[in-house]
């Protein structure tokens, strides 16, 4: 059978599903409470935790999880070096002082030993960042914490239903919370949906909740619109005879926008939190969660396995991962000697590719700090996304193994 081109990724909704939303987005009420509480209340027994809180946004109840702690000027908090820049943007605009700590390449969390030698009296608070779908060794990281009484903030946007020891991530701090943007497992048009243990933190997080203002239906009309348009030109005969040719034209132009996954995205930093940023999360957002939440771990599961599969036949390019855990694979990434080759290469087989769409915020030349972080960099420009989601067929991964092997043999 002829191969087809193979997009870097999916969006987790059925067009079905998009349109749907799109309509309901058009006419009916946004601003449901009782269905957005019910949401919360399952997406916190989902992950085995005592409570949940939606807000729109994950930066937004990172922001507010630091806020009810009232920290002051220049306290410490401990950062990945790679994420959204958003979140370094409300960090910021906390007064708190990000440290960054290097990430180890096979895990992508933080490298044990630099972490215990980043921690100083002044450090009051840490962001555990699961990158890529991938859990880190958490009984060392989670003990370092609890002996400096840092108060831990888990951010398993890209790790839902991730597992250690048995164990949902997002349940080990003090809170975990989950970006349900586009493109993620569980994809409700954007928002942040937090979960906690602590019945104090829970009642303070529920008077922030208070202060944010009506949804906006414009805004989510948009969100739902990007997200269509994002799911046509993935699917997969699309896809093929229109987004690839495209993408290939747009590389041959520009290079760099291609493999940063077409988005040079700002670096500097804001002034104020723009209000946009603080309106409630919608009731029709709950709804599409409601729905999703039974079948993310059934595609989780069909992508673990491909990703599996391809990893295991090219074991050397991929991170190795750590014992006792669940890796979810959100994205599977694999690491080349000369990556910009790779990316070629892999565009000539038929596979589309890229780099991290995240930022380094360790390094941003216009904020006023850098940290040292060279596994982060390794990362940041040697790995490549290796599809491996749902949908693939067995010719694809098969395709997708060929390929990495020969790629490899050129980059001996
Ligand atoms: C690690 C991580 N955190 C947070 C987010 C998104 O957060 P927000 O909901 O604020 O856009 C993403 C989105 O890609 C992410 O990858």
């Amino acid at each position: 059978m002829m191969q087809l081109n193979i997009p870097r990724g999916i969006i987790y909704h059925s067009l079905f599903q998009n349109f749907s939303s799109f309509v309901s987005a058009l006419f009916k009420p946004l601003d449901n409470r009782k269905l957005v509480k019910k949401f919360e209340r399952k997406f916190a027994d989902y992950l085995g935790c005592k409570y949940g809180l939606a807000f729109p946004f994950a930066r937004i109840a990172i922001y507010y999880s630091l806020k009810l702690k009232k920290y002051p000027a220049g306290t410490e908090i401990i950062m990945p070096p790679i994420t959204i820049k958003a979140i370094l943007d409300v960090v910021l605009d906390l007064g708190l002082k990000p440290v960054f700590v290097d990430i180890d390449r096979d895990t992508l969390g933080f490298d044990i030993n630099k972490l215990a030698s980043a921690i100083t009296v002044n450090t009051k608070a840490i962001l555990i960042t699961y990158l890529y779908g991938m859990v880190p060794d958490l009984d060392p990281m989670i003990d370092l914490c609890k002996a400096n009484h840092l108060y831990v903030i888990e951010d398993f946007s890209q790790c839902l239903n991730g597992e250690y020891k048995n164990k949902k991530v997002g349940s080990f701090g003090d809170v975990g919370v989950y970006s349900s943007s586009s493109i993620k497992t569980l994809d409700t048009y954007g928002g942040g949906l937090l979960v906690t243990n602590d019945t104090d933190l829970y009642h303070q997080l529920c008077e922030y909740q208070e202060e944010l203002i009506a949804p906006s239906r414009s805004a989510l009309i948009k969100k739902i619109l990007i997200n269509t348009i994002r799911n046509m030109a993935t699917t997969r005969l699309i896809f093929h005879l229109f987004t690839f040719p495209l993408l290939k034209i747009v590389s041959s132009f520009k290079p760099q926008t291609y493999a940063r996954n077409l988005g040079e995205r700002d670096r500097t930093p804001i002034r104020q939190l723009p209000a946009a940023w603080f309106t409630r999360y919608t009731s029709l957002q709950a709804k599409v969660g409601l729905s999703l939440l039974s079948k993310v771990q059934y595609e989780d599961e069909v992508r673990i396995h491909n990703s599996n599969e391809i990893r295991e036949s090219v074991a050397f390019m991929f991170p190795r991962g750590a014992k006792d855990t669940r890796n979810v694979f959100w994205q599977t990434i694999a690491y080349f000697s000369e990556p910009s080759a790779a990316l070629k290469l892999l565009r000539n087989s038929k596979i589309d590719s890229a780099t991290t769409s995240l930022v380094k915020i360790s390094t941003l030349p216009k904020y006023s700090f850098m940290g040292h972080t060279p596994n982060a960099d390794m990362v940041y420009e040697n790995a490549l996304f290796i599809p491996a989601y749902p949908g693939l067929s067995n010719q694809d991964i098969k395709h997708i193994i060929v390929t990495l092997n020969n790629i490899y043999q050129s980059q001996m």
